[in-house]
């Protein structure tokens, strides 16, 4: 199984870190292949550098780490490539407010996962996943202890959604699924799940009272 990030930036950079940590191989891709390329040499031999095409035919799993239009751009443009494809969508729907805080671009009732999942070609395979946490706290409480923190996803394809919690439960988080693409806005930014929503982020047992 082929795991692929795109977009290294906050969230990309974060999770290739945490996976590579947990003896996860990743392809990292990037608009600029020196960014890949610093990052991979960073991260030791489990990381690869390739371009965003590569990425794109190489991978079963390929994480979209970058904006919410970007996501929605490369599924335009890689259109059927993506059928059969794993494709995790971490975006939260937000820019800035102008006023020092962010506001949603899309309707309140609707989710990225949702649109996102909607672009994709017949054959594709949507995971809303790793948008849950700030991009920090990827850092800070992968692998927590004594209780792990819960990384919530959702999915409508049973397996790819157990291929995903094998990547969650390796970046160092336990896997709790929140339901299917439609359940997606519980688990994005102003979602019940989010971490801004959350007064502290629960372990995955915790989390179990919440759904
Ligand atoms: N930051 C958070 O705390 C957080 C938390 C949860 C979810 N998220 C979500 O995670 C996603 C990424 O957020 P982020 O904070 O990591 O953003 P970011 O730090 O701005 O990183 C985005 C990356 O996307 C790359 N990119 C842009 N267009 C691209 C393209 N066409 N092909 C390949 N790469 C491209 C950028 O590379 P260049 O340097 O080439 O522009 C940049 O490295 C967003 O959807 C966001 O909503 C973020």
């Amino acid at each position: 199984m082929t795991t692929a990030i795109v977009g290294l930036g906050n969230i990309g950079s974060r999770l290739a870190a945490d996976l590579v940590d947990g003896g996860e191989p990743v392809l990292l891709a990037s608009r600029d292949i020196k960014q890949a390329q610093e990052l991979a040499g960073r991260l030791g031999e489990r990381a690869t550098a390739v371009s965003v095409d590569d990425a794109v035919e190489r991978a079963d799993v390929l994480i979209l780490a970058v904006w919410f239009d970007t996501i929605k751009e490369l599924v335009t443009q890689y259109g059927d490539r993506l059928s059969g494809t794993i494709v995790v969508d971490p975006s939260n729907p937000i820019a800035p407010d102008g006023k020092g805080g962010f506001t949603k671009t899309i309707p309140a009732s609707e989710s990225s996962g949702q649109v996102i999942a909607g672009l994709l070609p017949p054959g594709a395979r949507p995971v809303k996943a790793f948008g849950t946490l700030m991009a920090d706290s990827l850092s800070t409480a992968a692998n927590r202890t004594p209780h792990r923190a819960v990384g919530f996803y959702a999915a409508d394809d049973t397996e790819a959604g157990d291929v995903v919690a094998d990547l969650i439960r390796a970046a160092g988080f336990d896997p709790l699924k929140v339901g299917g693409i439609d359940q997606s806005l519980r688990i994005e930014v102003f979602g019940d799940l989010h971490e801004g929503s959350l007064e502290t982020l629960p372990s995955a047992a915790e989390a179990k009272n919440l759904l």
